[in-house]
């Protein structure tokens, strides 16, 4: 898709998963930007944010900076909430001052997981923990503002770079000869380049601005399955690499504890992005190999 975008775009959290994927992909498109990371944009630093905006004067903010450790937000709420919640809000009316449009990245955690089929986007949201609680209060304050935003809610991100369930099971692979993962958990590996590339094609639009842009929209992978089903996919395209895989067994979330709880079914109907702006993303099982292969490359086999 040909870019109408004219100025650099900002995109925060450039250390992360989502933000080192939007650089990469960006710079492929041969798109300005501009990456920036803590300390240089932290949203524990309020003035940084304005700072990062006035300096890189750009066309388009993507945020992709967000405190994601599920566990440890439960017993760090003002970190993640200064992160997820009030400094995007804070980023949301730099942008709306400035006409600037956003793209915000938003997460399956807002849901409890009990609806039993794909949730839509006008569903009632009900995080059961900090992180998701912190996420949903970030959507909320971010459409308060005014700024012309699109927030996207993904699932279950996993990529070469940065920590993810991919690198732990390929990792738990080389330590051990028994995996226990958990199979009652229903949603949608996303692949983070093929999400840079939804966001990529998404910004292209954004030039010509329509009212019914702004909100929130589903933009998950298509397809489901269980965190055990994942693991099954990673090890079997792990396999003909040279990774001898494990005994992968399965086991139920209560025999696996954790401190936040997760939603035991978040599965994102992802029809509104695609009616909106032509965007789908691929099946899940589709970036797995590639994935795969990559992490084996970066990490090594054995
Ligand atoms: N990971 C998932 O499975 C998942 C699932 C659904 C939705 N999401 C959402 O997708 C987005 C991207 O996630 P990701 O997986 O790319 O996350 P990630 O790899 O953990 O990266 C998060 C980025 O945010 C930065 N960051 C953390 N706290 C910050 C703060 N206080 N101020 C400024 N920057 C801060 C990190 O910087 P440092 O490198 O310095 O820590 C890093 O650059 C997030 O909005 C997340 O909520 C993620």
């Amino acid at each position: 898709m040909v870019s109408l975008l004219t100025g650099p775009i900002l995109i925060t959290g450039g250390s992360g998963q989502l933000g080192h994927a939007l650089a990469e992909a960006a710079r492929e498109r041969r798109l300005e930007f501009v990456a920036v990371s803590r300390p240089e944009f932290d949203f524990d630093l309020g003035e940084s944010i304005a700072a990062c905006v006035a300096a890189a004067n750009p066309c388009l903010v993507i945020n992709a900076a967000a405190y994601t450790a599920v566990d440890a937000a439960e017993s760090n709420a003002d970190a993640a909430d200064r992160a997820n919640h009030t400094g995007p809000a804070r980023l949301g009316e730099i942008c709306a001052a400035a006409g600037i449009p956003l793209i915000h990245v938003s997460t399956d955690y807002v849901f409890d997981g009990d609806k039993g089929s794909p949730y839509l986007e006008t569903d009632p949201t009900h995080p059961t923990g900090v992180y998701g609680a912190s996420k949903r209060a970030g959507e909320i304050a971010l459409l308060a503002t005014g700024a012309n935003v699109v927030i996207l809610r993904t699932a279950w991100l996993y990529s070469a770079h940065g920590k993810n369930f991919a690198r732990t099971m390929l990792g738990a692979a080389r330590k051990t000869n028994e995996v226990r993962v958990v199979m009652d958990q229903k949603g949608t590996p996303t692949a983070v380049p093929d999400l840079a590339e939804a966001i990529l094609d998404i910004a292209a639009l954004l030039e010509d601005w329509q009212p019914a842009y702004r909100g929130v929209f589903h933009a998950a992978s298509a397809g489901e399955t269980s965190w055990h089903g994942f693991a099954a996919a990673i090890y079997a395209a792990a396999q003909p690499l040279g990774l001898k895989p494990p005994t992968l067994t399965a086991i139920a979330t209560r025999d696996w504890p954790t401190p936040a709880k997760r939603p035991a079914d978040s599965r994102l109907d992802c029809g509104k992005l695609a009616a909106t702006f032509g965007v789908r993303l691929p099946e899940w099982q589709v970036s797995v190999g590639p994935v795969v292969q990559q992490l084996l490359a970066l990490d090594g086999v054995g």
